[in-house]
């Protein structure tokens, strides 16, 4: 029997999952928190992965400035892993980003052999800009952080806008 996978823009329906997704490797402390109200706030930024119709993954691109953005939130149900979903979920984040200028993108993780899978070096936390630790401030293991920092330059990057809109004509002169 075939199997169906997609990946989408996240939808307002999708909260709810999404944060349910997120909870249990934020209480491990694997991933950053996230709130329903952090995860409305920030929907436009969310990608999710459906498998035939179950919604089995999520991923979050942020944008700190045109060279750097930073894939987090990335979380496959373990239902679903090693199915290729978080794959398919990292590189279009990266279409998505490089169709929008943005040149490089990283992560910070414990799963680098994973991102390493990807085309994703590992670099040192200090070349990061400092604007990234805004929101690491508030983890609990930010003092004592051993994630690793990883990243990739998106020009080989194939250009795929995530949001098409239709041509429309138009009469006139
Ligand atoms: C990391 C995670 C997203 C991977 O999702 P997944 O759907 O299982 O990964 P994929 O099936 O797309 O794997 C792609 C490749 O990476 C490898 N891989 C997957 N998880 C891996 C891991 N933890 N360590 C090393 N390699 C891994 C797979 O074997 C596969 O290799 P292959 O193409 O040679 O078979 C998932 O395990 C997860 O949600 N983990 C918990 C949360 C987490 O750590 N998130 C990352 C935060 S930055």
């Amino acid at each position: 029997m075939s199997h169906q996978i997609r990946v989408r823009s996240a939808s307002v329906d999708d909260v709810e999952g999404i944060y349910d997704l997120l909870k249990p490797f934020a209480e491990r402390n694997i991933i950053l928190s996230r709130d329903r109200d952090n995860i409305f706030q920030h929907l436009q930024e969310f990608l999710v992965a459906e498998y035939d119709n179950d919604l089995a993954g999520v991923v979050c691109a942020h944008i700190y400035g045109k060279n750097i953005a930073e894939v987090r939130s990335l979380v496959v149900s373990p239902a679903y892993q090693k199915h290729g979903i978080g794959k398919l979920l990292v590189e279009a984040c990266e279409h998505w980003l490089a169709g929008l200028g943005v040149a490089k993108v990283f992560a910070l993780t414990y799963v680098e052999k994973f991102f390493a899978q990807l085309g994703y070096r590992i670099v040192s936390k200090e070349s990061l800009p400092h604007k990234v630790w805004t929101v690491c401030v508030h983890c609990s293991r930010f003092a004592d952080c051993d994630e690793v920092a990883v990243e990739k330059i998106l020009s080989d990057v194939p250009i795929e806008p995530m949001l098409l809109i239709p041509i429309v004509e138009v009469e006139g002169s």
